[in-house]
């Protein structure tokens, strides 16, 4: 037996342990660092139901204006997402080209039999934080831009801030930065070079009527303004 297993083997069952033990703890940590929002949630696209929604064609090249679909985005604080009416306003048998049947039949099916299309969310913060109020951000002149990105230029949205405590914060101690012209907040390709002019310091350039205004009062830092 002995000449089996060697002395030095009693202690295998402890290493064995420890060695596992520290496998998993690195599994974990590793998982936790990845796992947390900033890492994983920036650039989430789910696969939608309607192939190709598209916010390039319907927001960017026809130039709709987002309140046009989001109509609630400036008077309430969840930006609602259009109902299939909304749609088939447009895509009703017989008003748009031959060729496009095949690609809204999903939207016309929909709407024949009264459902609501199951849209994938993508933007989405925890539920211990309070609804967050997009007419008070609408209304303090912060474009869409500056949390959703160029929605204007995506097929398919995907999500492009962290939505992290340090995100909203960084903005709501420096908030000038991010301000725009309130009439053009929905302007999204106006906003970006607007933007990108006041990074660069290149003199930002508002067209004239373009009021840059200061914000009345400051975004609040105190927990309970986002916390129940
Ligand atoms: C023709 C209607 C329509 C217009 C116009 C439109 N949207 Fe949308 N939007 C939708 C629909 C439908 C969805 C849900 C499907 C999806 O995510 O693509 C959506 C989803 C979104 C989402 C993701 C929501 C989530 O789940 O997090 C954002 C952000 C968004 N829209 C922003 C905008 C912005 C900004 C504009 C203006 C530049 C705009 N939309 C214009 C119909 C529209
Ligand atoms: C104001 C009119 C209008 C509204 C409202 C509208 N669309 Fe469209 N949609 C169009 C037009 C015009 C096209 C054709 C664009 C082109 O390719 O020239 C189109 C194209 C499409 C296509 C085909 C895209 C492709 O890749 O060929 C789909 C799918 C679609 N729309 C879905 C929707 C859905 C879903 C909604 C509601 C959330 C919606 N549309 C609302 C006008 C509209
Ligand atoms: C200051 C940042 C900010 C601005 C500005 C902003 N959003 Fe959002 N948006 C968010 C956050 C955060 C969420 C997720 C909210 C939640 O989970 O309660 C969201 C969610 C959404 C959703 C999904 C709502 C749902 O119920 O599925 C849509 C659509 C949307 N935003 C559209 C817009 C449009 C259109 C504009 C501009 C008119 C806009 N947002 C401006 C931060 C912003
Ligand atoms: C790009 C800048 C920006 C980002 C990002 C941002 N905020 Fe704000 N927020 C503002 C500004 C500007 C105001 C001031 C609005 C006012 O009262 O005039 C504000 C105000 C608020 C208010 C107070 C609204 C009221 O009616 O008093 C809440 C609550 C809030 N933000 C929550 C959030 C949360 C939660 C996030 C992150 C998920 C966030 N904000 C991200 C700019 C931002
Ligand atoms: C401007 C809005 C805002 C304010 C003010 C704010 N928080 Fe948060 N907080 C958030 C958001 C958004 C999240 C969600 C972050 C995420 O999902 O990663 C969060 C997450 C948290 C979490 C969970 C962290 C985690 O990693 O799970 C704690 C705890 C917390 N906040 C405590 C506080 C305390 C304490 C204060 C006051 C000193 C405060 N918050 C002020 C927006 C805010």
């Amino acid at each position: 037996m002995s000449a089996l297993f060697p002395k030095w083997f009693n202690a295998f069952p402890t290493l064995a342990a420890v060695g596992a033990g520290g496998t998993l703890m690195a599994a974990i940590a590793g998982f936790w660092y990845y796992a947390t929002p900033a890492f994983w949630a920036v650039g989430y696209q789910p696969i939608q139901p309607v192939e190709a929604f598209s916010h390039q064609i319907h927001a960017g090249r026809l130039g709709m204006d987002c309140r046009y679909c989001h109509t609630k985005v400036e008077v309430s604080a969840e930006a609602n997402i259009p109902n299939v009416a909304t749609c088939y306003g447009c895509h009703a048998e017989k008003r748009l080209a031959a060729w496009q049947t095949q690609r809204v039949s999903l939207v016309r099916q929909a709407y024949a039999t009264n459902e609501s299309i199951e849209w994938r969310r993508v933007n989405k913060l925890p539920d211990y934080v309070r609804n967050f109020p997009h007419h008070a951000h609408i209304a303090a002149g912060v474009s869409c831009y500056s949390c959703h990105g160029q929605i204007t230029a995506m097929p398919v949205v995907h999500q492009v801030a962290p939505l992290s405590m340090s995100w909203c914060l960084d903005c709501h101690r420096n908030p000038e930065s991010s301000l725009v012209p309130k009439d053009r907040v929905t302007q999204l390709v106006w906003v970006e070079q607007f933007l990108t002019n006041r990074a660069n310091g290149t003199p930002a350039q508002p067209t004239p009527g373009d009021v840059v205004h200061s914000l009345e009062r400051q975004p609040p830092q105190g927990c309970g303004a986002c916390h129940y």
